[in-house]
């Protein structure tokens, strides 16, 4: 298939892009490199592009005959997604809106789209099913959430294909060791503990150890990077064959403490380092854990990593390394 990968220089869409590349499929990644790495797109045709230019997305649609998408680009800080809303609700959900519309100008139906388990916002249950309520507490989450119900009236109304994506803490990188997580400014956890194993950083700051959970700190669902990857072609490949829209969530279903992957990180790098607890970080939920039984059930998707020793070893390797910028070969 002609895929158009959206994000594709970024952490996931590049684990994606290579998935899609050992399928044999022909992949155009269309990406502005505001987030995303070049070094990270390693096969297909690469343009340096933003969603708001809807003269290029028609161009591509066209040119490059495509015939599926796979949609990740987005900004995706929590945080800062409280501070400018407007460029979450403009990024995110109005450019997406330029990318249906040059999808149905030239024929183009099936979409898969990069969702976040921040749609739900605070569950009311455990482990997250895909029809619990979404009260997203996040302008990120609300604005995935928006693209979710933009994708649905485009069903209705033209008939476009989609699978929804909803995403819990992706994690580790591909063992291959060409690619990996790369973020600037960092704010996820494992890559933070893992720069602090490095010496990179003076010590982990735990935001909060006064949850209601067995050692206080936060429980994530952690889903290993090539895993959800794959999840992406089985969503693409069903609709290319007549399946109809769906949303899914993707996580192992395992749920660890801050301070088990701290541990866990202590372990796999036989490294120590200072541990310090520091204040809650404002729109944390306690726990989140995804079922994702029904993305196995519908598209027989199976987790291949399902040991947090086994995902942080992979992110080890890959950040021992030095990433993309080869900082320190320490080992
Ligand atoms: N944490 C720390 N110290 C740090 C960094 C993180 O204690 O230095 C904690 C956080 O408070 C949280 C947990 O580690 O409890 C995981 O935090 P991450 O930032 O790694 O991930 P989140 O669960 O906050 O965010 C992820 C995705 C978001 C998505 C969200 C859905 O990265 O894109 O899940 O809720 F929106």
């Amino acid at each position: 298939m002609n895929i158009l990968v959206t994000g594709g220089a970024g952490y996931i869409g590049s684990h994606v892009l290579k998935a899609l590349l050992k399928e044999g499929h022909q992949v155009i990644t269309l990406d502005n490199l505001q987030k995303g790495y070049k070094e990270a797109v390693t096969g297909g045709k690469f343009i340096e592009g933003d969603l708001a230019d809807k003269k290029l997305l028609n161009k591509i649609m066209k040119e490059d005959e495509i015939e599926g998408v796979i949609h990740l680009a987005a900004d995706s800080l929590v945080g800062e997604s409280m501070e400018k809303p407007g460029k979450y609700y403009m990024n995110n959900f109005a450019n997406g809106i330029n990318l249906l519309e040059a999808m149905i100008n030239n024929d183009v139906k099936n979409i898969v789209f990069s969702s976040t388990a921040a749609v739900y916002g605070e569950p009311d249950e455990i482990p997250i099913k895909e029809n619990n309520k979404t009260e997203p507490t996040s302008t990120y989450g609300e604005s995935k959430l928006f693209f979710e119900k933009a994708l649905k009236r485009y069903d209705d109304t033209y008939g476009l294909k989609y699978a929804s994506l909803r995403y819990f803490n992706a994690a580790g990188a591909d063992p291959e060791g060409e690619i990996g997580e790369a973020h600037d400014p960092e704010t996820h956890l494992i890559p933070i503990v893992l720069q602090t194993a490095l010496g990179i950083r003076d010590k982990i700051y735990i935001f909060g150890d006064d949850y209601p959970t067995n050692d206080g700190s936060c429980i994530r669902d952690y889903i290993h990077v090539n895993d959800l990857a794959a999840a992406h072609l089985l969503a693409l490949e069903a609709l290319a064959e007549g399946k109809e829209s769906s949303i899914y969530n993707l996580g192992s279903g395992e749920g660890y403490s801050v301070k088990e992957v701290i541990d866990t990180v202590k372990e796999v790098t036989g490294r120590d380092f200072e541990v310090e607890i520091s204040e809650r970080r404002a729109g944390d939920p306690a726990v989140l854990i995804a079922s994702s039984d029904k993305i196995q059930k519908e598209l027989d998707w199976q987790p291949k990593y399902t040991e947090l020793e086994k995902i942080i070893s992979t992110a080890w390797q890959w950040h021992k390394s030095g990433g993309f910028e080869r900082r320190t070969n320490d080992e």
